[in-house]
């Protein structure tokens, strides 16, 4: 594997040019969509980290520091993926690697992050990589009907 570099995407051309990668993820977010919610979710604490191989963003991830009483400071991640051509490459292992190092830099005590039920091939990643479960994840749309 080519060197592995992390860094986070904090203008706006270098939230755009991690839009093919998040599009995979979430093909649902329109580019000038997911620019927008990004700069937005910024102010509220939002990063987006980009995995850089050689001139190639090869993996994304968005994260967040917060504070519970059930955990504590925390890490909590969220959209984490690595280009589907470069899957099994250790990438996601380096950006996972990259979020716990700046999570303990923090002074946070624990990573947290929520995985759809039907993607077990992460599930695997993610045990592997020490994760635990450790809840159900409930949710309830609020949208009304028309
Ligand atoms: C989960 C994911 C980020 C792992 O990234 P990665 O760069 O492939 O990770 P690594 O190379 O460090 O580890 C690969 C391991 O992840 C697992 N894995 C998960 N999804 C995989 C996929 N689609 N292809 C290959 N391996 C996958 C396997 O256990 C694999 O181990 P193996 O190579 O020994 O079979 C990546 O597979 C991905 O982007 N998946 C689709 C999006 C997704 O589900 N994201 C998580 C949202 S919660």
């Amino acid at each position: 594997m080519k060197q592995v570099i992390c860094s986070i995407a904090t203008t706006e051309k270098q939230i755009s040019a991690c839009y093919p990668l998040m599009y995979q993820l979430r093909p649902n977010l329109a580019h000038s969509e997911f620019i927008a919610r990004v700069l937005h979710q910024q102010k509220y604490g939002y990063q987006l980290l980009q995995a850089i191989c050689g001139k190639t963003i090869s993996g994304v991830a968005g994260f967040s520091i917060g504070h519970k009483l059930a955990w504590g400071k925390h890490m909590y991640v969220d959209d984490l993926i690595t280009d589907t051509e470069q899957r099994s490459m250790g990438i996601g292992a380096v950006m996972l690697k990259w979020l716990e190092n700046n999570a303990l830099q923090q002074g946070c005590g624990q990573l947290h992050l929520d995985s759809g039920v039907q993607r077990f091939a992460a599930h695997k990643f993610y045990l592997r990589e020490g994760f635990e479960i450790s809840s159900h994840h409930f949710a309830k749309s609020l949208c009304s009907i028309e």
